[in-house]
This record gives structure tokens, C-alpha cells and sequence, in this order.
């Protein structure tokens, strides 16, 4: 199988002019290796907040740290050349203020050498969406469930049953594409909401759980690879189902390591240096 070669990053005003067009294929990742794997087939990488559940086994994105996105984001900008990356601003980075906002993104931005920060929220983001795009940071938006407010939610239900909810969050969809985002992220959501959203406002919409009405799809990388457990959210398709094949792999060696049988004579450094 050949892999397509790509010479440049995709940009930032290329996503934007997906707006209608072909659909935008984006997954999340969270380390170099995943990241590079994925890189030649999609059009960019969320570095999600979602890598305190994922990778850090928390109980929610809530506790994840502006450093956490930093570490992480530059270990995928670094293994990727093809796809746009874009960062993830953890809860209590942006909130306070548009200067708050400005200074972690400003971080995220130089220290992961990232395309783009994504925050969540709609109309009372609206200005900070402002200030940061005025200043050269592009800014993808998310709207509809927003975990950071699971809180104030009272869980991960979908969102827009209630036509004033329906309303909000349509009127923040356009509030933040006004403020210049260039994208956002619609989740959580059903079909009507997400298939208003997407006319009404001039940037592509990346659904998940957003029904097929987004200009694009984003999923978290962990539920296309099997790597949940038994968490199989229905928004999610899984492609592949690691899991189990990783925990094969694990009995496998170490019964190898209990009989014997690891390391091999392959596997036993000799006097010669010629071979590693
Ligand atoms: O944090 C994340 O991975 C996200 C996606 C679910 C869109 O925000």
C-alpha cells in the first residue's frame, strides 16, 4: 500500500473554505505516535481536552491543565507534517477574560507551534473569540454539549431537545462565527439543531453526535481504535478493536517471559557492534 506524500500542512483559511464542500475528516490525538499514524488521511487533529478522560483516566476534562495541552499538543505537532492541529484550551485558560484568553492561548500557540486553539462556548464567547482572532490566533469554536459545563449540565446528554436551548445554541453558533471563528465544533446534538447551526452560519461545522447535517465529523481517537473499553458511545464508530488484541499481546509475552521462551538469541546483545 503506498501513502500518499504531502508536502505541506493543511492551513487554516484551506479549512475554512471547506465550508460546504467535501466533508472534513478530523480525528483527536494526543501522542506522537497515534498522531503520525493518523496524519496523512485527515484534515486536521484535535488535541482535545478529552485527554483527561483518555489518557489520564480523570473524571471529566475539568482538572486538565493548560501544561497538559502544552506537552501533549507539541508532541503531535512535532510527529505530524499533513494535517491542521489544532489545540484544545482547558477550562479556567480562557473564561475569566479576553487578556486571560490571549495569554494561554498565546502559550498553546508558541509552544506547541499548533494551527489553532478551540474553546468552548457561544454567545459569552463571542468577545474573547474576537480579541484573540484580532490579534492572529485562529479560534475553532464548540458549541451545543460542552463538557467543560457538565456541571452546570448535569451530564453528557444531548442537547437542543428544549426549543430554547434549540435557540441558544444556534444564536452562539452564529454569535462566535461573527467574532470570527473559523470553524466550530457542534456536539451533542440533534439533527435539527445541527443541520440549523450549519445553515446559518459561513464556517464548517464539525459534528460528533451531531448527525450527518456537519460539514465535517471529528471523533476521539480511543472509540475508532477500540481502545474504551467498554464505554462504546453511540456517536462513535469503532474501525479497529485494539482492545482486546492489546491485552492478547500482553498474555502472550509475559507467558513467553514465564517460560522462557523471551528473549530470544535474536533478541541478546553480542560482542560485535555492528548490529544495534
Ligand atoms: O476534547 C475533545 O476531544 C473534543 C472533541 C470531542 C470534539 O472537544
Amino acid at each position: 500500500m503506498s501513502v500518499a506524500r504531502h508536502n505541506a500542512r493543511i492551513t487554516i483559511p484551506q479549512l475554512l473554505a471547506r465550508k460546504g464542500g467535501d466533508p472534513v475528516a478530523v480525528l483527536t490525538a494526543y501522542t506522537a505516535p497515534v498522531a503520525r499514524l493518523i496524519d496523512p488521511y485527515v484534515d486536521a487533529i484535535l488535541v482535545g481536552d478529552s485527554l483527561g478522560m483518555v489518557i489520564y483516566g480523570l473524571p471529566s476534562t475539568l482538572a486538565v491543565t493548560l501544561d497538559m495541552m502544552i506537552a501533549h499538543g507539541r508532541a503531535v505537532v512535532t510527529s505530524t507534517a499533513h494535517a491542521a492541529v489544532i489545540v484544545d484550551m482547558p477550562f479556567g485558560s480562557y473564561q475569566a477574560s479576553p487578556a486571560q484568553a490571549f495569554t494561554a492561548a498565546a502559550r498553546i500557540m508558541a509552544e506547541t507551534g499548533c494551527d489553532a486553539v478551540k474553546l468552548e462556548g457561544g454567545v459569552e464567547m463571542a468577545e474573547t473569540i474576537s480579541f484573540l482572532v484580532a490579534r492572529g490566533i485562529p479560534v475553532m469554536g464548540h458549541v451545543g454539549l460542552t463538557p467543560q459545563a457538565v456541571n452546570k449540565l448535569g451530564g453528557y446528554q444531548a442537547r437542543g431537545r428544549d426549543p430554547k436551548e434549540a435557540d441558544r445554541i444556534i444564536e452562539g453558533a452564529i454569535a462566535i462565527a461573527a467574532a470570527g471563528a473559523f470553524s466550530m465544533v457542534v456536539e451533542g446534538t440533534i439533527d435539527p439543531v445541527s443541520r440549523a447551526v450549519t445553515e446559518a452560519v459561513p464556517v464548517p461545522t464539525i459534528g460528533i453526535g451531531a448527525s450527518a447535517a456537519c460539514d465535517g465529523q471529528v471523533l476521539v481517537i480511543d472509540d475508532v481504535l477500540g481502545l474504551s473499553g467498554d464505554f462504546r458511545p453511540k456517536l462513535a464508530r469503532c474501525y479497529v478493536d485494539l482492545g482486546p488484541m492489546i491485552a492478547q499481546a500482553a498474555q502472550s509475552y509475559a507467558a513467553d517471559v514465564k517460560a522462557h521462551r523471551f528473549p530470544g538469541p535474536e533478541n541478546v546483545y553480542g560482542l560485535s557492534k555492528t548490529r544495534a
